[in-house]
């Protein structure tokens, strides 16, 4: 939306001028959905400071100050992450910000799955379903210990990875190979120009496709993997299945207790040790199965879309800026509007 972008704009404007100017910044990068193609209205907005040799927690901390005497609202920093980031709303725009510093793989991953997204504009709305609908049924939201959003996105291609609807772009001869903190990363792929999807393929197929695959997934055996083009099995990256199970600590009434890695195993596509499922609680990982077994289910007996998604908790979107039923008109002169207005 095009509103969207520029209030998006002016605000990493704002933040480079007052923040990146201030840290001595070399760069200020938008990073995750609003910069990889798969983002959706109201989502937040990723921002990665990039300034050498920084002391993240220790900047992160000054700047909180910083966004609070500027009248940013909400701003919280969340130190005990792998990135240390900085949540705050901006009233002027509305918009809710993730800020870090040096989150360099998560830039990668980003022109990684933007290359997903200019694959095709059917992948790219397959994919905004399915994050839809895990945002519509709750279960996207790491602090409540479900998956990220960003592991729905990894779970979304790898069904069309491994069923070939999509090439692996990572299956590739090239390698660009980075240092970041002592460690080194292969983070090439492929950006193929004449990608054409079957036109076989509909936007449905590959939803329902989606939930029967994960709704059977074998997750005591195989890791989610779109590096190796859809899965590896758990004892050759030495992720085994953790013990006691969800179900055993349910049964414990350990409903909220974290699980530690490894329940649900999904790999990041360039940091092979990170697990995306290290962060979901024994609640959480039961409603992703449960959730994904449920739309399966539902698509069987015909229901359709909207009951699929129907919101969990409707209360949580009660602060989002309304639909602007006038989005069309913005750009156009008074005079323009006038015209429209008497035909
Ligand atoms: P999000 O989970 O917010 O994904 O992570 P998103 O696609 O931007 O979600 P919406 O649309 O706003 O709901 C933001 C970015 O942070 C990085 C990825 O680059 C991701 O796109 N990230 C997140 C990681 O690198 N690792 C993680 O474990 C989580």
């Amino acid at each position: 939306h095009k509103s969207e972008k520029s209030r998006k704009n002016r605000l990493l404007n704002h933040i480079t001028k007052s923040i990146g100017s201030k840290f001595n910044a070399v760069d200020v990068i938008q990073f995750g959905s609003s910069a990889n193609g798969f983002g959706m209205k109201n989502g937040d907005f990723d921002i990665c400071l990039i300034i050498p040799d920084a002391n993240q927690r220790q900047l992160i901390k000054k700047m909180k100050n910083i966004l609070r005497s500027q009248g940013m609202e909400d701003v919280h920093a969340i130190l005990n992450a792998k990135v240390p980031i900085l949540k705050f709303k901006d009233p002027r725009s509305g918009l809710k910000v993730d800020l870090s510093i040096n989150n360099s793989l998560a830039n990668y991953n980003t022109k990684l799955l933007n290359a997903y997204s200019n694959l095709s504009e059917l992948i790219r709305n397959y994919v905004i379903c399915i994050k839809y609908w895990a945002l519509h049924r709750n279960i996207s939201e790491p602090r409540n210990g479900t998956f990220s959003s960003y592991a729905w996105t990894l779970l979304a291609l790898n069904h069309l990875i491994e069923e070939k609807v999509i090439p692996n772009l990572q299956d590739t001869e090239n390698k660009t190979l980075v240092e970041i903190d002592g460690a080194e990363f292969d983070v090439s792929f492929d950006e193929p120009k004449d990608f054409k999807i079957s036109e076989d393929v509909t936007i449905s197929s590959l939803v329902s496709g989606f939930f029967m695959k994960y709704a059977t997934w074998d997750w005591k055996n195989k890791v989610v993997s779109i590096r190796n083009g859809g899965s590896v099995q758990r004892d050759e990256k030495s992720w085994m299945d953790e013990e006691p199970s969800a179900l055993d600590l349910l049964n414990l009434e350990k409903i909220d207790s974290k699980l530690g890695p490894h329940h649900l195993a999904v790999e990041d596509p360039f940091e092979h040790d990170h697990d995306l499922s290290s962060v979901l609680s024994v609640i959480g990982e039961l409603s992703v199965r449960n959730e994904i077994i449920r739309a399966a289910k539902m698509f069987g007996e015909n229901k359709n879309w909207a009951e699929i998604c129907e919101t969990v908790m409707p209360e949580r979107f009660q602060d989002m800026e309304p639909e602007d039923l006038f989005h069309d008109l913005r750009s156009k002169s008074t005079k323009d509007v006038e015209n429209l207005k008497s035909k």
